[in-house]
Order: structure tokens, then C-alpha cells, then sequence
């Protein structure tokens, strides 16, 4: 997919698999990461970074299965500098069509005499030794100074001079820790385009996390100085205060060509598409006034704001919601839509469903429409991300009366299918949400906590569905659950028991090791 020769081309390497799932509370599951990850070489993603293959079986699995279905776009994994890292990316890549192993190593001095004890004469070996294995097992290696903006200049060009000779194809230039300027940026990458003998040979690609809310205007700062790939994700996720957000860079792009004459392959129709996924994956809302996919980015509240607008879109929109893919549906759905319009309306949504699954949610419209006079694309869209993040379910959702208001105790009278016997309990509580949680733990004992829960409601007015998202932990692994109901308890239920079901498919998974990356 990447043209090499295009020498104005900024290839796109998503990061949101790996660096925005060290997110706090943003880990997701394979069938999770393989949605994603689809999306994403749908979308027109050049490389997907998959993981970090060494850091739990669950990491391999996610990044060998995403190797075996990604065949337009790279598929990527993290390996430190160390043999046994490099192997076990090297075969969870295995089955790609087009692969390649993302190796590092720390270049900065407090990170080399503190987190590695090692002197600059063993990192420069380590980075010779990994780069030279990691060619040895795939013909595509990038690799990563962590904490480059904080390294010694000299010893910086050394070790991206002997990189390249030992092989890497992509020298990436980290701003680990969020601490560069834009301009000091942009200089870094120009000093090293000027200073390192070998490096027209290779694509330099720059990683900046926002620490300072600098990662997207350090990112095109580099592009100026002659960086290539943009390493990013999805809505910015990612480590402490997140990574450059990919809509951001790629928007930014498209919009100011006048400026920045770049290209890349991106579709970015699909750009709303995977923020809202990702975000009905980890619970992980944008915020309304983030730039590109917040909720308020293309509402105009101030009136003459929207005088403005009626006369002349361009007078207060740079680009167009449409160019982003919030697109004005054609088909307004009731309760008088039967499947052939739902099924075009997902189709224009662009939901791919199977039959059953498809049936499924079609029920849920029809439920919903006999409440709600409006069906938004909102409303189905929060059914089908409900009905997607279900998979296997082993507690099934009944039925839910529940006592509620200031005279207590509340109390929740919860049916439950468990492994297709059905079974009832009351419990109460401290309130009604509470009271049905405990009943949850009446009928399905474990130890899990509940460390987020989170209600949003999908579109305006009082009869809108609620979304609620229920994170839970268990020894150190989290698990996201999302509920959608016109009824914010049958959500905060559904979504729950959505957690917990996915709990007991990640328990048979081994816990993933604290690695630094
Ligand atoms: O932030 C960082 O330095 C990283 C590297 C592993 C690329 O994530
Ligand atoms: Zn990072």
C-alpha cells in the first residue's frame, strides 16, 4: 500500500492496539482488536501495531490472529531489544502478508543509566545486536529510540547511523515523554537528516505523546524537517496524556495542503466511524469539544455563528462533517421500518452483520421504536455497538423491577440466564443501581470490582436510550461492559453482566507482564 517513491507521502502507522491500550483501563480483547484493527486497513491505515507480542498471551494471540485477517495493511508488533522479545514477534507475525518488527531501546541518559543500568557503549551494541536479528527474521524493521528528545545529540546520530546499517528500513524518533517543543522538534529531525550519513536511505518516522498537548504539532513539525510516518491513534489514547490523535494529524493535512503539500491513504469518511468504535470498546468517551470527532466539533450554538452558516458553510467550517463521514442519513427509521430499510440503514451506517446478529438487533429497533416516537443513527448505532460487544455470553440478561426513589430500601428483583438455566433473586441496596448489582452477585458470585461506571445518554430528550459502561477488575485486569436501553438500570444490568462475560473469557487468558515500552 505505501508507495516508497512517493516522496511526499506520510505513511500512517496506528498505534491504538498497542501504545493506546497501555491506556489505563483501555485494554481490549481479541475479537475487540480484530474490529478495530479491520477498521483501521479499511480505513487505509499503512501499518497497524498490533501489540507488543511478549507481554501476554493475550497480546500474541490478538496481534498473530490480526496477522492472519489484515492483508492490505502492515501488521506490526513491539519487541524490545532482546532475542526473546524479537522471536516471539517475529511469530506471532507469522501468518502476515506483509509484517514487520517494531524493535527499541532507551538512547537518553536518564533512561539508559536509571531504567536499563547500562553504559552508552552496551545500548550501542544492543541496538546493532536486535536490529541485525530482528532483519534476520523479517524483511521490514523499524526501529525506536525511546525518550530520542532527551538523548545526547551525538550518541543519537551514532545509534541511528548503526541502526541503519544493521537493516532497519524505518528509523521512528520518539517524543516519549512529551516534552519537546515544535520547533525544537522539527530541529531535531532536520540536525539528524543533516548529520547522519546513511539516513537517505531509510523513512524517519516521529511518535509524539501530549504531555504538553504538543504531539499532532510536534508530528507536523517533522513532516516539514522531512519526516515520513506518523506514528498515532485512534481519538489520541495512549500512555499518561495519549499520543498525536490520528484524525488530527491526517485532518490537519488534508485541510492545510496549502502549507503542507502531504499525502496519505487515509479514508477519512471512516475517521467517525473508528473514533466512535474505539470508544464503545473502552468506555473511553471523547471529550465534546475534542477537535475532529467531539460531539460539538461541527455545532454551530451562537447565532451569529449560524446566520454565518446559512449563508455560507465556508464562513465557519474549515472542512466538512461529511469529509469525516457524518454523513445526513437518507432513510429516517420508525416503527413502521421493516428489516430490508434496517438492514440498508446499517449498510449506509457502514455495519456489517451477520444474519443472526443482524436479526438480533433488528428486534432491539423494533423494541426501542415501540418506546421512542425517534430512531436516531445514534440510537442504532448504540444497539449494534451493544449487540457487537456481547460475544460470548454465558449469563444472559431476563428481566429486571426494580423499587427506586427516596423511600427505601431499593430494591432490584433480577432474572438471569446462566448457562441456560434461568434463575431469579432480590437483593437491595444503596440505591437502585446498587441493589441491582448486588443481585448480579447473588445470582453470579465473583471477585470482581467495579472500578467505572458510566452512564451517557445517545441522543437529546427524556425518552433518550442510556449507554452505560461497566468496567471491572480483577486481579489486575480490567474488562470493559456496555449496556443500551431506554431504561438506565436494564442498561446498567446489561451492561454488567456484559463485563462479567467477558471476565470468564479472559480469565482462561494469562495476566499480562509489566513491561515498559
Ligand atoms: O513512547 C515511546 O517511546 C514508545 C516507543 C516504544 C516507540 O512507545
Ligand atoms: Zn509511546
Amino acid at each position: 500500500m505505501t508507495t516508497s517513491n512517493d516522496k511526499d507521502r506520510i505513511v500512517i502507522f496506528d498505534t491504538t492496539l498497542r501504545d493506546g491500550e497501555q491506556s489505563p483501563g483501555c485494554s481490549m480483547n481479541i475479537e475487540e482488536k480484530l474490529r478495530i484493527a479491520e477498521l483501521l486497513e479499511r480505513m487505509g491505515v499503512d501499518v497497524i501495531e498490533a501489540g507488543f507480542a511478549i507481554a501476554s498471551n493475550g497480546d500474541f494471540e490478538a496481534i498473530h490472529e490480526i496477522a492472519k485477517v489484515v492483508k492490505n495493511s502492515t501488521v506490526c508488533s513491539l519487541a524490545r531489544a532482546s532475542r526473546n522479545d524479537i522471536n516471539r514477534a517475529a511469530e506471532a507475525l507469522r501468518p502476515a502478508e506483509r509484517k514487520r518488527i517494531h524493535t527499541f531501546i532507551a538512547t537518553s541518559p536518564l533512561h539508559m543509566k536509571y531504567k536499563l543500568q547500562m553504559e552508552p557503549e552496551q545500548v550501542y551494541e544492543a541496538v546493532i545486536e536486535s536490529v541485525t536479528h530482528a532483519r534476520n527474521l523479517c524483511d521490514d524493521v523499524e526501529w525506536s529510540c525511546e525518550d530520542a528528545t532527551r538523548s545526547d545529540h551525538d550518541f543519537l546520530c551514532r545509534t541511528v547511523e548503526a541502526a541503519i546499517d544493521a537493516g532497519a528500513g524505518t528509523i521512528n524518533i520518539p517524543d516519549t515523554v512529551g516534552y519537546a517543543m515544535p520547533d525544537e522538534f522539527g530541529a531535531l529531525i532536520a540536525m539528524l537528516f543533516n548529520r547522519v550519513p546513511n539516513i537517505d536511505k531509510v523513512t524517519v518516522s516521529v511518535h509524539c505523546h501530549n504531555d504538553l498537548g504538543l504531539a499532532v504539532a510536534n508530528s507536523l513539525a517533522a513532516f516539514n524537517a522531512g519526516a515520513r510516518q506518523a506514528e498515532c491513534t485512534i481519538n489520541g489514547i495512549g500512555e499518561r496524556a495519549g499520543n498525536a490523535a490520528l484524525e488530527e494529524i491526517v485532518m490537519a493535512l488534508r485541510t492545510r495542503r496549502d502549507l503542507m503539500p502531504y499525502t496519505t491513504g487515509i479514508d477519512t469518511r471512516q475517521i467517525i466511524k473508528a473514533s466512535r468504535l474505539l470508544s464503545s470498546i473502552t468506555g473511553f468517551n471523547v471529550q465534546p469539544n475534542k477537535a475532529i470527532v467531539g460531539a460539538n466539533a461541527f455545532a454551530h450554538e451562537a447565532g451569529i455563528h449560524q446566520d454565518g452558516m446559512l449563508k455560507h458553510a465556508g464562513t465557519y467550517e474549515i472542512m466538512t462533517p461529511e469529509s469525516i463521514g457524518l454523513v445526513k442519513s437518507s432513510l429516517v427509521m420508525g416503527k413502521h421500518s421493516g428489516r430490508h430499510a434496517f438492514r440498508r440503514k446499517l449498510e449506509e451506517m457502514g455495519y456489517e452483520l451477520g444474519d443472526n446478529a443482524l436479526e438480533d438487533a433488528f428486534q432491539r429497533f423494533k423494541d426501542l421504536a415501540d418506546k421512542k416516537k425517534n430512531v436516531f443513527d445514534e440510537d442504532i448505532a448504540a444497539i449494534v455497538d451493544d449487540q457487537m460487544g456481547h460475544g460470548i455470553e454465558h449469563i444472559k440478561f431476563v428481566s429486571l423491577r426494580v423499587i427506586a426513589g427516596s423511600i427505601g430500601p431499593q430494591q432490584a428483583t433480577l432474572v438471569l440466564d446462566i448457562g441456560d438455566e434461568e434463575c431469579s433473586t432480590t437483593a437491595t441496596g444503596n440505591g437502585p443501581v446498587d441493589a441491582i448489582f448486588n443481585a448480579i452477585g447473588e445470582l453470579f458470585e465473583h471477585d470482581a470490582t467495579l472500578s467505572l461506571y458510566q452512564v451517557h445518554a445517545v441522543t437529546g430528550g427524556t425518552d433518550a436510550q442510556a449507554e452505560v459502561t461497566v468496567r471491572l477488575e480483577e486481579n489486575g485486569r480490567s474488562v470493559n461492559g456496555l449496556g443500551a436501553d431506554t431504561d438506565t438500570l436494564v442498561a446498567s444490568a446489561r451492561a454488567y453482566i456484559a463485563a462479567l462475560n467477558k471476565l470468564m473469557v479472559k480469565r482462561e487468558k494469562t495476566a499480562p507482564a509489566a513491561l515498559s515500552a
